[in-house]
């Protein structure tokens, strides 16, 4: 999801933050906000979400956080009724979902998340999006 359409229909008093490890890519990316005070890009790894939130929507769209070791927690990053979505998966054909011939663990700690609901939705033949909600405090 692009930074450049999000920040082009936030409502006001939305604050949006990006996080992006290349460096060149977060200089050119900090300058083109430079004017827009509700925008921050921060440069490092997708840890620094940590520094921030808790938020009513993030994104995951960079890589190892979302499929890798070391996952984002939802339920210390996002605010209850906040929505997390997490991109670039391939459609899953089975339950329990299977990638490269094992367990998708990745994929089914989003969908299975106990402070989440969430759904994959798939958006083309080879791509697929989960989309996730966290529950409200009680
Ligand atoms: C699909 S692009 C999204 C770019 C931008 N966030 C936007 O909204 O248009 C994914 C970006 O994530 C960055 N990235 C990949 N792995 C990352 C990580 N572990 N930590 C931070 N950024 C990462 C890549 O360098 C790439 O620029």
């Amino acid at each position: 999801m692009g930074l450049a359409w999000l920040a082009s229909g936030a409502p006001p008093g939305t604050r949006l933050i990006s996080i992006e490890r290349d460096p060149e890519r977060a200089r050119i990316a900090s300058d083109i906000f430079r004017d827009c005070d509700h925008v921050e890009v921060l440069h490092g790894d997708w840890q620094r979400i940590e520094e921030r939130g808790p938020y009513d929507l993030l994104v995951l769209d960079g890589g190892g956080q979302a499929k890798g070791d070391g996952t984002a927690d939802p339920a210390r990053l996002l605010a209850a009724g906040g929505t997390i979505v997490i991109d670039d998966f391939t459609p899953t054909t089975t339950w329990p979902p299977r990638f490269n011939g094992a367990p998708d663990h990745a994929r089914l700690h989003w969908l299975e998340h106990p402070e989440l609901r969430a759904a994959e939705l798939r958006l083309a033949t080879d791509l697929s999006v989960i989309v996730g909600t966290r529950l409200p405090d009680s």
